[in-house]
């Protein structure tokens, strides 16, 4: 629906009868987190800077909620309201649309101003113009371990589309469950034994 590279997907892949909210912490990255520990978590399930910096490339659609990024658009530090590494339009847009998100915490910024409905290269491009929405957003373009991973993608759509590809097919196959150890779901976030 929005465009972008295609993979094959296999079918059949088997999810696992534990699922357990405390297990999450440590395993999922964090948008505060400094990028050490997030190239650390993502190594630890085999996954190079390189295709972290790849995956995260979805973030050119869908959204983030105020709450994940307010801390950088309210009273950011003594000098400045909002964090000095957004563009300032950018930031002043976000401070408005977020006004009021401690009431309506359902507000939410688009992941890619630009062309948030289409899967582009666009998200690259952005982070070099102050434009990245979270923290291990605007990290990305910055830190010298990925910087030239966000340039190299910024300037070739082809070559993104292709390692995005590559590494959700290594996603896909990622710890998958074989045999016994698990069900294909008929309903993605329920076990099978769970009836409705
Ligand atoms: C550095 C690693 C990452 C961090 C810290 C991160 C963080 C986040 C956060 C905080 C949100 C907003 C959630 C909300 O407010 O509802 C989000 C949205 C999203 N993320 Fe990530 N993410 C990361 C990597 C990824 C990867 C690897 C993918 C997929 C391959 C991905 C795909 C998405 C998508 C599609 C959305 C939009 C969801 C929607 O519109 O409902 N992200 N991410």
């Amino acid at each position: 629906m929005v465009g972008g590279p295609t993979y094959p997907v296999r079918l059949g892949r088997k999810d696992g009868f534990v699922s357990k909210a405390e297990d999450v912490e440590g395993n999922i990255a964090r948008p505060t987190m400094p990028l050490s520990q997030i190239i650390a978590i993502f190594a630890s399930k085999n996954l190079s800077v390189q295709e972290m910096v790849a995956l995260v490339g979805a973030h050119t659609i869908g959204f983030c909620h105020c709450k994940q990024f307010s801390h950088r658009i309210f009273n950011f530090s003594k000098g400045s309201e909002y964090d000095p590494a957004y563009n300032p339009k950018f930031a002043k847009g976000l401070r408005k649309l977020c006004a009021n998100y401690t009431k309506d915490p359902g507000m939410a910024a688009f992941n890619d101003l630009m062309t948030p409905n289409k899967f582009d290269n666009m998200y690259y491009q952005n982070l070099q113009r102050g434009l990245g929405l979270l923290d291990s957003d605007h990290a990305l373009a910055v830190d010298k371990r990925t910087k030239p991973y966000v340039e190299m993608y910024a300037a070739n759509e082809t070559k993104f589309f292709q390692d995005f590809a590559h590494a959700m097919e290594k996603l896909s196959i990622y710890k998958v469950k074989t045999g016994r150890k698990g069900e294909v779901r008929h309903k993605c976030d329920a076990f099978n034994s769970i009836k409705p």
